[in-house]
């Protein structure tokens, strides 16, 4: 396997609160490589979006990111202001949940697609907006040069995601960050947009960091599959090794109240319980309070993350097979 792109490591957010901060990713670790895509899964809350933010340098203030985010051999932490502009749309695209954080409202959308490749691949504006079109067609967007021209208010919701996905798309990033990019789409142009995505991925090497709530679209399309509790990663694996061996009760709970993957509708989790407050008196495994297996040791230390298997890591003191 090629080296990687992108290597978190002991990646942590935090928000302040009294008496300290509140980590809403409480030190994460894994790695990208180009051309692969990593599914990351998990619960509303669990801090998924806040680690695409951090990749983004787009944590919302008074929240901080810390520890290392690698990309390409850079230490993207502690960058500054011009650097991260310098990369954002550029090297490294977001597909944000909210498409109206990502649009400019006062400036057609078939404009804002051109723009990124008149700055970011130095084309002329005619061709530029000639590629634009196109883009928004890939999209499946109808008499896309007519929309080209709308404002986004102009656009339906689902318009708005599309013509966002084709703004990411159309700088070739080297890394995309796909936050639910698809979860407001109907099925068809589900499946269209990930097609759209794959066939950019196969011609130039992007590596894709793929959120969603849905483990039946990340089966389909991750190569490695992370799952997320409540601001850790409690289990990292190829993606058939995850289904075929899920180490850890989290997981095993998610793939069990998977409907027939054929659906497409699983939405995440029909585990009884929450999430628990973050840190909060962080003592033993977060999942305890859900977990069946739970006892006296589990809520005593934190379980660390194992590599049970090549490649395959569960943070579950009974993982181990
Ligand atoms: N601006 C903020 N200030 C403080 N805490 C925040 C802020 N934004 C989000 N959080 C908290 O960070 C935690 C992680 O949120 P995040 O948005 O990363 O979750 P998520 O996994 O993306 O969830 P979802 O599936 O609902 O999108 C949550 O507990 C949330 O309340
Ligand atoms: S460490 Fe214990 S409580 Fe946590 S998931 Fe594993 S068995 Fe359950
Ligand atoms: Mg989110």
């Amino acid at each position: 396997m090629s080296a990687p792109l992108l290597e978190v490591r002991g990646l942590r957010v935090g928000f302040p609160r009294a008496g300290g901060l509140r980590h809403v990713v409480a030190g994460i670790d894994y790695a990208l490589s180009p051309g692969r895509t990593l599914g990351v899964v998990g619960e509303s809350g669990c801090g998924k979006s806040m680690t695409a933010l951090a990749l983004m340098g787009l944590v919302p203030p008074p929240g901080r990111a810390e520890g290392s985010i690698r990309f390409d051999g850079r230490e993207l932490i502690g960058q500054s202001a011009a650097e991260w502009r310098a990369l954002r749309g550029n090297r490294i695209a977001m597909v944000f949940q909210e498409p109206m954080t990502a649009l400019n409202p006062v400036m057609p959308v078939g404009a804002q697609i051109a723009e990124v490749q008149v700055l970011h691949k130095h084309l002329g504006w005619k061709e530029a907006g000639e590629n634009a079109v196109a883009m928004l067609e890939a999209v499946g967007i109808n008499s896309p040069r007519e929309r080209a021209r709308a404002y986004p208010h102009q656009l339906s919701g689902g318009m708005r995601q599309r013509a966002m996905i084709a703004m990411a798309l159309a700088c070739e990033p080297a890394l995309l960050v796909a936050d639910e990019p698809t979860t407001a789409l109907d099925v068809t142009i589900q499946a269209q947009i990930l097609d759209l995505m794959l066939e950019l991925q196969d011609r130039i090497g992007m590596a894709i960091q793929f959120i969603s709530h849905n483990l039946a679209v990340v089966s389909e399309i991750a190569h490695e599959i992370i799952v997320m509790y409540a601001g850790r990663i409690v289990e990292r694996a190829p993606a058939d090794a995850l289904f075929a061996n899920p180490r850890h009760p989290y997981t095993q709970g998610l793939i069990a109240t998977l409907p027939d993957p054929e659906q497409r509708v699983a939405r995440l989790p029909v585990i009884p319980g929450g999430v628990p407050d973050l840190d909060a008196g962080a003592r033993g495994c977060r999942f305890a309070d859900r977990c069946a297996l739970a006892d006296a040791g589990c809520r005593a230390a934190e379980p660390p993350a194992e590599e049970i298997a090549p490649g395959h890591f569960a943070a579950c003191f009974k993982a181990a097979a």
